[in-house]
């Protein structure tokens, strides 16, 4: 079987992309990359402290920067975090260098895989379900875009496998 160079993994948080992208690598013989992981790597500090001393707007900066270097990968499966794609170079860039899938799931799932932890600097605040759907309504514009689109509601990660190999 031969797949795309690069497949990349984007989607609201929540979706798994994270879980997801690790066993399609396993699945392929891929190597996996997350973008936020590598973000927190290199700059020694979490996505949440990025966000609390330098705001987001440092942070949207090296994501583009970081997925922009991960783009050029070859058999690598790359999970971006949730809002990347929202700018519109990052959108671009991914598209020319390998084959997108957006990971989907109903606000009540999400709400109930990401439970009570505090990593989110997005989320954080007292109505968390709320918060979801107002930015899940905002992105769907640049989100219904992608070509790909999978339901991840109600299953588990490796049905969520077959079902993107089905696609590409
Ligand atoms: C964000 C999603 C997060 C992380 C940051 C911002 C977003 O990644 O990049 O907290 O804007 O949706 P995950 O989608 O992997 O949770």
């Amino acid at each position: 079987m031969s797949y795309p160079n690069l497949i990349v993994l984007t989607g609201f948080m929540g979706t798994g992309k994270s879980s997801v992208g690790r066993a399609l690598a396993r699945t392929i013989g891929y190597s996996f990359i997350d973008s936020d992981r590598e973000i927190e790597s290199r700059e020694g500090r979490t996505i949440h402290m990025i966000f609390e001393s330098e705001g987001e707007k440092y942070f949207r900066n090296l994501e583009r920067e970081t997925i922009a270097r991960l783009s050029q990968n070859s058999k690598c499966v790359l999970s971006i975090g949730g809002g990347a794609i929202l700018d519109p170079e990052t959108f671009e860039r991914i598209h020319q260098a390998g084959t997108v899938i957006l990971l989907k799931a109903e606000v009540s799932e999400i709400v109930g895989r990401l439970g009570h932890e505090n990593e989110r600097p997005l989320l954080a605040g007292k109505d968390r379900k709320k918060t979801i759907q107002k930015l899940v309504k905002e992105r769907e514009p640049v989100y219904s875009k992608v070509g790909i689109q999978i339901d991840t509601t109600g299953l588990a990660v490796d049905e969520v496998v077959q079902k993107i190999l089905k696609k590409i």
